[in-house]
């Protein structure tokens, strides 16, 4: 065992936009207690506390090695007393006791499994548990209006909950690909989100959709929209939302499709060896998240850094700029409030993330290494 004083005290940077963080997590025991507080407090809807255990959980996935000891923990940036009891807790007992009583809690449960309907928040959740709906079957007997969104995520909760592999990302890309191609031949699509960090699975799908040219993006995303459902819609249920657009798309395998749609399919998608990856994949249908983006190629660049995330790191990389840097950086453009001309700040062109990161006076940092 190491003793105190030999302890050489672990050293990471303030925000975790200056940190590069890969999907290898020697602290995993921690992070994954302190992210279920997170989990708890944002959907309590105390998104403060949310962020510290988000901040407390990012420090300890950037470290090189497991912690063993507190004293390595000194000096360490944002992890505060709470944080710090429950590592202190976990190291010296093995489990957290508020992490384990928060997971057994039934108001924890509850919020988890109604929240985990498509286009149910925690407002939502909240009220329910209070009229004394706690599961889904207590939902479905108690006449509870559902909008369009919530209905398609009721009847599709065990395949939403189910998370996608990098095969069906890749599949419903062809797809998705294919119908972007169709109703604009020129426009790009990009894979962002956990994918493109190098995940394996993910909630959902992340698509940013452009056109070289600017201004021919506009009506994209409405006839992308029908015609994926003027498609789709033959074997697989459709659902949008507003902004971003969330597609549920249900496959079928070819264990149960009969051969006169697998005829039409192959009639509209032209596919190949993509789409028939999904169908041999699994033995029937499914639902998948998709969240579609479409952006002007000039904010091009600050799409694809705001898509890619981790949330973590998109939160962090705003609050560098704006509290180190004075500026402004959204998904779609980063914008100078110091320089001033004419009462007005100054919009910063960008066609790279590494130009971004420039910018804000950060080293870059690529997508594999933002998992924060
Ligand atoms: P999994 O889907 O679970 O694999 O993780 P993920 O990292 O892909 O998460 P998610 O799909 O939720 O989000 C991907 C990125 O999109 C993150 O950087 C989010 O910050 C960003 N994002 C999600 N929702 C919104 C939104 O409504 N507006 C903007 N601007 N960005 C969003
Ligand atoms: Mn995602
Ligand atoms: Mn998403």
């Amino acid at each position: 065992a190491v003793n105190d004083s030999e302890v050489t005290p672990f050293s990471v940077p303030g925000y975790a936009c200056q940190r590069r963080c890969t999907l290898e997590n020697h602290n995993a025991v921690l992070t994954d207690a302190l992210s279920l507080l997170a989990e708890n407090a944002e959907l309590s809807d105390e998104d403060g506390r949310g962020v510290a255990f988000r901040r407390a959980a990012a420090v300890l996935k950037a470290l090189p090695s497991a912690v063993t000891n507190m004293s390595q923990l000194t000096g360490l940036p944002c992890l505060g007393g709470h944080s710090l009891r429950v590592i202190k807790d976990i190291l010296e007992n093995g489990t957290s006791s508020e992490v384990e009583s928060t997971k057994e809690s039934e108001r924890f449960k509850a919020l988890k499994v109604l929240t985990g309907i498509f286009g149910v928040g925690s407002k939502t959740a909240d009220r329910w548990i209070r009229e004394g709906i706690h599961n889904l079957q207590q939902l479905r007997d108690s006449g509870q209006t559902l909008n369009r969104a919530q209905q398609a995520g009721l009847e599709h909760y065990d395949d939403i909950k189910q998370p996608v592999s990098l095969a069906e990302a890749e599949a419903i890309r062809g797809i998705v690909g294919r119908a972007v191609a169709s109703v604009s031949p020129e426009a790009q699509i990009v894979l962002t989100g956990g994918f493109r960090r190098g995940k394996l699975t993910g909630h959902d799908v992340d698509f940013l959709i452009t056109h070289p040219e600017e201004g021919s993006e506009v009506g994209l995303m409405p006839k992308l929209v029908s015609w994926l459902e003027s498609r789709v819609s033959f074997y697989a249920a459709l659902l949008i939302s507003k902004q971003p657009k969330m597609i549920v798309v249900m496959f079928k395998s070819i264990v149960t499709f009969s051969k006169i749609l697998l005829n039409v399919i192959s009639g509209i998608f032209l596919y190949g060896q993509k789409f028939r990856a999904v169908l041999e994949m699994g033995g029937r249908w499914r639902a998948v998240r998709v969240d579609l983006v479409v952006s002007p190629i000039s904010q091009f660049a600050f799409a694809l850094l705001g898509w890619t995330g981790s949330k973590l790191f998109e939160r962090e990389l705003r609050r560098w700029a704006g509290h180190e840097k004075g500026m402004s950086l959204s998904s779609h453009a980063l914008y100078d409030n110091k320089q001033l001309s004419c009462l007005q700040g100054r919009y910063i062109r960008a066609s790279s993330e590494e130009e971004i990161f420039a910018h804000l006076g950060l080293e870059f940092i690529p997508p594999n290494e933002r998992n924060a």
